[in-house]
Order: C-alpha cells, then sequence, then structure tokens
C-alpha cells in the first residue's frame, strides 16, 4: 500500500496506540493529524526558505524538535540526504508511529525517530549541525532549559530555526466578527491553563541571544488571507478541531462551539472578508564562536546537580 493519505495511516496506528498516546494539548487524534498535514502544506514554502538561508544542506546531521507526524522532518531529511542524518523528536508514540510508516515506506534510511518528553528528558548527546522547532516550546513548561540544551548540542555555526507565535491575538478578521475573537480568546486561555504560553517568540531572542547565539534572521510574519486561499483553509481547519475539541473537554458549550462554526461559514461566504493570521515571529539563530567553543552548563531537568557538556572540535 502506498502510504500518501495521513487519515488511512492515523486509522492504522491507532488501535495499536490507543494506550500508549502521550497527548498534548491538542491531542493527537485523525482530525489533529489531517489538520497537521494542511498546516504542512500551506506553510512548506516559507518553511523551505528558512532552511534555505539557514544553509541546511546534504551531510548535515539535523534535528527535528517537536516533529508531530513528521512532514517537515521528511523535507529536512531530503535536505540531508543519504550522507546526513535527521533525528525526530517527539512526546506523542502515535505521531512517531506515523513517522516511522512514512519513512519505511519512503525508504528515508537518513531519518530516525525518538520519543522524549522534552520538559523531561535530556536531548541525546549528539553534535548537530542544525535543529528546526515549530509551535513546539509554546507548549512546553520549560522552554528556556531546551534552548540551553539544543546549544549545548549545535557545533559552532550550526543553525536553530524556530516558528513560534509572538501575538496570536492578530488572528482578526475585517469586518471583525465576535465569534472569532471569542475562538481565539478561548485558545490562548486554554492554552495558558495547560501551562503553555502562546506568544512565547517574545521570549526567544533575548534567550537565544543569552545562550550563546546570534540571532542572524527575525521574521514577523502577519498575512491577510481571504476566503479559499490556504492560509484561510488552516485557520478555518483549526477553528472547526478546536472548537470541537474545547467543546468535548468542557471548555466552552456545545451552542457556542456551533454558533463559532456557524459565523466562520458565514465569513466565508464572502469574498471581500479577510483573516488576519496569529502572528508568527520566524528566528534564524547561528550559535556563535564565544557559547560553542567554551560548552556550557546544563541544568538537566528534575536533577539539582549540574551536568557539563564539553565542546566539540
Ligand atoms: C502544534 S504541534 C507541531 C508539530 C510540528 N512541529 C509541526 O510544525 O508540524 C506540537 C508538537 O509538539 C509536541 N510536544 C509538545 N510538548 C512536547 C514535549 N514536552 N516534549 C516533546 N514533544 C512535545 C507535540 O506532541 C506535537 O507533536
Amino acid at each position: 500500500m502506498a502510504v500518501t493519505d495521513y487519515g488511512v495511516v492515523a486509522r492504522l496506528c491507532s488501535r495499536a496506540s490507543t494506550m500508549t498516546t502521550n497527548d498534548y494539548v491538542l491531542g493527537t487524534h485523525d482530525e489533529e493529524v489531517a489538520r497537521l498535514q494542511l498546516q504542512h502544506r500551506v506553510w512548506r514554502p516559507q518553511v523551505l526558505d528558512a532552511f534555505r538561508r539557514a544553509g541546511s544542506r546534504s551531510g548535515q546531521t539535523l534535528l527535528d524538535i517537536g516533529c508531530g507526524p513528521g512532514d517537515v522532518s521528511q523535507d529536512l531529511a531530503e535536505i540531508a540526504g543519504v550522507s546526513g542524518r535527521v533525528l525526530a523528536i517527539d512526546k506523542s508514540r502515535r505521531f512517531l508511529d506515523l513517522l516511522d510508516l512514512r519513512t519505511r515506506e519512503r525508504r528515508l534510511t537518513q531519518l530516525s525517530s525518538l520519543e522524549l518528553d522534552l520538559d523531561r528528558d535530556a536531548l541525546p548527546d549528539l553534535a548537530i549541525d542544525g535543529a528546526w522547532c515549530r509551535w513546539v516550546m509554546s507548549f512546553m513548561a520549560r522552554p528556556r532549559d531546551l534552548v540551553v540544551q539544543v546549544a549545548a548540542r549545535l557545533r559552532r555555526g550550526g543553525v536553530l530555526v524556530v516558528h513560534e507565535y509572538f501575538d496570536y491575538a492578530t488572528w482578526r478578521t475585517a469586518p471583525p466578527c465576535p465569534e472569532v475573537e471569542e475562538f481565539v480568546r478561548a485558545v490562548m486561555r486554554t492554552w495558558r491553563e495547560s501551562g503553555g504560553e502562546p506568544d512565547l517568540g517574545l521570549m526567544l531572542p533575548h534567550w537565544l541571544g543569552e545562550l550563546g547565539f546570534d540571532v542572524r534572521d527575525v521574521r514577523p510574519i502577519v498575512e491577510a488571507t481571504r476566503p479559499g486561499e490556504p492560509k484561510w483553509d488552516w485557520l478555518a481547519a483549526f477553528v472547526e478541531s478546536g472548537r470541537r475539541r474545547m467543546a468535548s473537554l468542557g471548555v466552552m458549550s456545545p451552542e457556542r462551539a456551533a454558533a463559532i462554526s456557524a459565523a466562520v461559514e458565514r465569513l466565508a461566504a464572502d469574498p471581500t472578508t479577510l483573516m488576519m493570521t496569529p502572528g508568527v515571529l520566524e528566528i534564524v539563530a547561528v550559535r556563535n564562536q564565544r557559547g560553542a567553543a567554551r560548552g556550557i552548563w546544563i541544568r538537566r531537568p528534575f536533577c539539582s546537580t549540574m551536568s557539563v557538556f564539553r565542546p566539540r572540535a
């Protein structure tokens, strides 16, 4: 069977993974897998452009941190080629099972996966040339510790590329729609209640500077999109899965969830409507000589002692 459809793969994996799923706030169910796949298609040109500017190339050792079902991991594997290596890391066994299936199907021998809870477990002690992390640190309890760990593993001149939101509340419509704004507020509230920070991008440039990176490029990305365009479809899909999930978790009533869905349908019927995307900060940061040459201290999570990672050649 050609594994080209995540819905098919997700159903194949769902029985086996029911007992082992390590959920995050948006879930790891079929609908979330399909949403992440759509998200990948919509963002792929910008992501590949960021990798190009980061100097990603064949033969490199790269990490996809918080890889989800692994769409970007596969792109990174294409870039690294058979002479390189890509390690895709996530805490969700279900997502990693999907990734492993597709990796085998496409015979991407340079791509492997690793189940880690990044708030609890240390990254493997690898010397890496680059790392990619999108919409992961904003779900974590200890995101700065992750940056510390990535810094310790990047070779001098190695590059970290990050996409995180810096202003989620730019997600609005013209004309304004109270139901969309209610939805965005509910998402931000539940995100924070589950221990994350939607606008984490605001912290990253400062942390990166402190932790031995030169922030080479920072791009705020906010777009105005119309009904039927890829980024509209991406946001509309998130409203659908998000409002259903929030209703099932009791975060909002089924009536409010239905009203939000109906409002987005009404907006989509008017081609003059605009939807502004939640503000993403794209950061390309290079491990500088100063930090990489000295090695840096890492406090291991849940451990009172300190351990040092030695500098690499
Ligand atoms: C919004 S998804 C993004 C997935 C992927 N980076 C992408 O852009 O398609 C967030 C991912 O972060 C993972 N994640 C969240 N917290 C994590 C943690 N503490 N350790 C490992 N993975 C985590 C989730 O399992 C999920 O796959």
